[in-house]
């Protein structure tokens, strides 16, 4: 199977969506807001175009990466830009091929070409630390509250340069989703039916999951 990954362009937005939606429905919550996330994240000003990338397979878009700016402040608010990304995802179809693989390592290698520091992310340890992704308090990040988030994981891609120093990790702030604006958005889509799966469970178990000093 040839994986091709190549930039996103304006013609693919709606298929993203799609398949974002298709990716996302039902496993975190019922329902999903992260096609609705692709959508409004593109004109965002910390939206990243140079790392918004899909994965193309005999044609078909089957997989999105997309980035934004981040970083983490010490405790006199000195900054080190990161980059964040999300949403990632590939058609369930699809999944298990490395395809999601191939975006990460693809956009990581941009980022280390690029002298980027870091990639700190929201996300499930499973799917990452094979990656090289270690959670944050390894580097001593906490979150914006200085907390230790389970699910909050760190890629150093230039080697000791959170050394010797507290920080606090802030992500933009186009994560903060408008639950109402989404739900709007959703309706453009076929009717899809909300329902429980025990991903969410995990999920509802991993966000409230904090790692202690
Ligand atoms: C998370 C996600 C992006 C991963 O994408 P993916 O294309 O399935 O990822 P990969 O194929 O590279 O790796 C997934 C697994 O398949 C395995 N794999 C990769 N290529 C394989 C192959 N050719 N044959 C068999 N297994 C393979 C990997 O080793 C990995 O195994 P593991 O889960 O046991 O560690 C995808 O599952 C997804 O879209 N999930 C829903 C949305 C989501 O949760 N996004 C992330 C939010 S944090």
């Amino acid at each position: 199977m040839k994986i091709i990954i190549r930039r996103e362009n304006e013609n693919d937005h709606r298929i993203v969506e799609e398949l974002t939606r298709e990716a996302f429905w039902n496993l975190y919550v019922p329902g999903c807001d992260e096609h609705y996330l692709a959508n409004i994240l593109r004109n965002h000003p910390d939206f990243i175009p140079e790392l918004d990338f899909v994965a193309v397979v005999d044609d078909k878009i089957v997989g999105n990466i997309m980035y934004t700016k981040s970083f983490v402040a010490d405790e006199k608010n000195n900054r080190i830009n990161t980059l964040t990304f999300g949403p990632l995802c590939v058609l369930p179809e699809f999944q298990r091929k490395g395809i999601g693989s191939s975006l990460i390592n693809h956009t990581k290698d941009i980022a280390v070409r690029n002298n980027s520091k870091a990639i700190i992310i929201l996300g499930s340890p499973h799917n990452y630390c094979k990656h090289g992704f270690k959670n944050s308090i390894d580097f001593n990040i906490g979150n914006a509250q200085g907390k230790f988030p389970y699910g909050q994981l760190v890629l150093e891609l230039q080697k000791g340069v959170f050394a010797g120093k507290k920080w606090r990790f802030h992500c933009s702030s186009a994560y903060d989703i408008d639950a109402k604006a989404a739900a709007e958005f959703d309706s453009q889509f076929p009717p899809r039916k909300k329902e429980y799966k025990a991903s969410q469970e995990e999920f509802s178990i991993a966000v409230r999951a904090f790692l202690g000093k």
